[in-house]
């Protein structure tokens, strides 16, 4: 037991490397599920509990593979870093190595499907890891040496163009990069877009024409640093709080800024252009962050708001959609940069306790909540159509759960049009998956 909360529970790292076949189900696995669910998060291999931050930990995949109906294994490896080869004693990682790289090359925060190949990703400026189809380390790699820098742990895919739309950022830099890269898997844009300091800029969304930028009051602090801590990013509310809306076929005097209230935003669920051209942008909004706590996001409760934002100027219209603490929201993906109607989220408590997840109706206003008892701590959401050309909603609800009753872990499939009723399957993991940022579904023929 630590007395650092992000290495206590199920914040605390897994100890072995595990490949298990077969794996036992309760229900069915819908035989249209042919992929990986795949999912991220720190594991600290060598933590120093007085100055551990929940985000620094060096990174592990974890994949189940479906197929056929049946759950063919699971698979946990470490994403290898410099200091993960180091203590185990591995070869070092091969590819491309930047020289401003964070953690040892660190890549803990989102795991993702693109051109055929699996990445690990991070923000902050390290690159991409490539990872096989079984989870193991292939190299760092610079997208065949087209990426400008590094890269960001949110890239977002235009499901119009298959094109992968974020924002990167460094300590090292006072501008955001928008960065584009194309279905083939090599970056065809990037944007260098100027900022008055060094925000801290997790993620990032887009519209049919914009690319929307977060310039949000959580900066690097050099003073956190010297006070030990090892993320060293703190709240200056004095700094503001603007969202830019850069044009996707402009560059960066096309820019245009409009404030909000002093928060700090994760993750955007959505955003979408009105038929009068007014820019929506659906987010999970913190008060403020990394304030008192600094080894983890626990400032406060976390809520889904709406800003609407008009490109002509103005004030931004903030609105409140639903008062309850939650995070890590998705969407049906297809629905991406486009008006939608139904999103997806994990109930959040004091502390980062995690619950239930829930599905909003934003056209009615209304949400349900899929919730399996205190004992059951839901991670993030990921929906998976039952056909591509399916309606919005009609797909299931995957997620990887952990169970304090036993101290392990299983993955829940939900009906999404039946979210509240049981799941229609339950897939048992042979050990605990930790607490961790985010993850996806790779379907075979992506
Ligand atoms: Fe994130």
């Amino acid at each position: 037991m630590s007395d650092n909360p992000y290495l206590s529970g199920n914040f605390a790292p897994v100890e072995d490397e595990l490949t298990a076949s077969d794996l036992k189900v309760t229900g069915e696995i819908p035989r249209e599920l042919s992929g990986r669910l795949l999912r991220i998060g720190p594991n600290p291999i060598a933590a120093d509990p007085r100055t551990h931050h929940w985000f620094i930990g060096n990174g592990m995949v974890h994949g189940v593979r479906l197929r056929d109906g049946k759950a063919l294994w699971y698979r946990n490896r470490y994403v290898r870093d410099d200091a993960v080869v180091a203590a185990k004693g591995w070869p070092p990682v091969e590819g491309p190595k930047r020289e401003d790289q964070i953690g040892d090359g660190v890549a803990n925060t989102n795991v993702i499907g693109h051109a055929g190949k699996t990445f690990a990703i991070v923000e902050a400026g390290n690159l991409p890891v490539e990872l096989s189809y079984e989870l193991e380390t292939k190299c760092r790699s610079d997208f065949g040496g087209t990426l400008p820098a590094g890269f960001s742990a949110h890239p977002h895919r235009d499901p119009d163009t298959g094109e992968l739309h974020t924002a990167v950022y460094s300590p090292a830099w006072e501008h955001i990069q928008y960065v584009v890269v194309g279905p083939d898997g090599r970056v065809r844009k990037s944007v260098d877009v100027p900022v008055p300091g060094r925000p801290m800029v997790h993620d990032c969304m887009f519209t049919k024409s914009y690319f929307i930028l977060l310039d949000l009051p959580v900066i690097l602090d050099p003073g956190v640093a010297e006070a030990g801590f090892s993320l060293p990013y703190k709240w200056h509310p004095e700094y503001g709080a603007r969202v830019g809306l850069l044009p996707r076929d402009g560059g960066a005097d096309d820019v245009t800024w409009h404030e909000v209230e002093p928060c700090y935003v994760f993750h955007p669920m959505n955003g979408y252009e009105d038929a009068d051209g007014r820019v929506t942008l659906d987010v999970v909004r913190h008060p403020k962050m990394f304030a008192t706590d600094m080894q983890g996001p626990n400032e406060g409760r976390a809520t889904l708001d709406r800003w609407r934002i008009d490109p002509t100027g103005g004030p931004v219209k903030e609105e409140r959609l639903d008062d309850e603490g939650q995070e890590f929201p998705r969407l049906d993906d297809r629905r991406a940069g486009k008006s939608y109607r139904f999103g997806y989220s994990t109930s959040l408590g004091g502390e980062f306790s995690l619950g239930g997840i829930k599905k909003h109706d934003l056209r009615s206003g209304t949400w349900q909540v899929h919730n399996e008892g205190e004992q059951r701590a839901f991670m993030e959401p990921v929906f998976v159509p039952r056909s591509d050309d399916a309606a919005e909603d009609e797909g299931w609800v995957m997620a990887y759960v952990y169970d304090r009753s036993t101290n392990g872990s299983d993955v829940v499939i939900l009906d999404a049009q039946d979210f509240t009723a049981p799941p229609v399957a339950t897939i048992q993991l042979p050990q605990r998956v930790p607490f961790g940022f985010h993850g996806n579904w790779v379907a075979d023929d992506e």
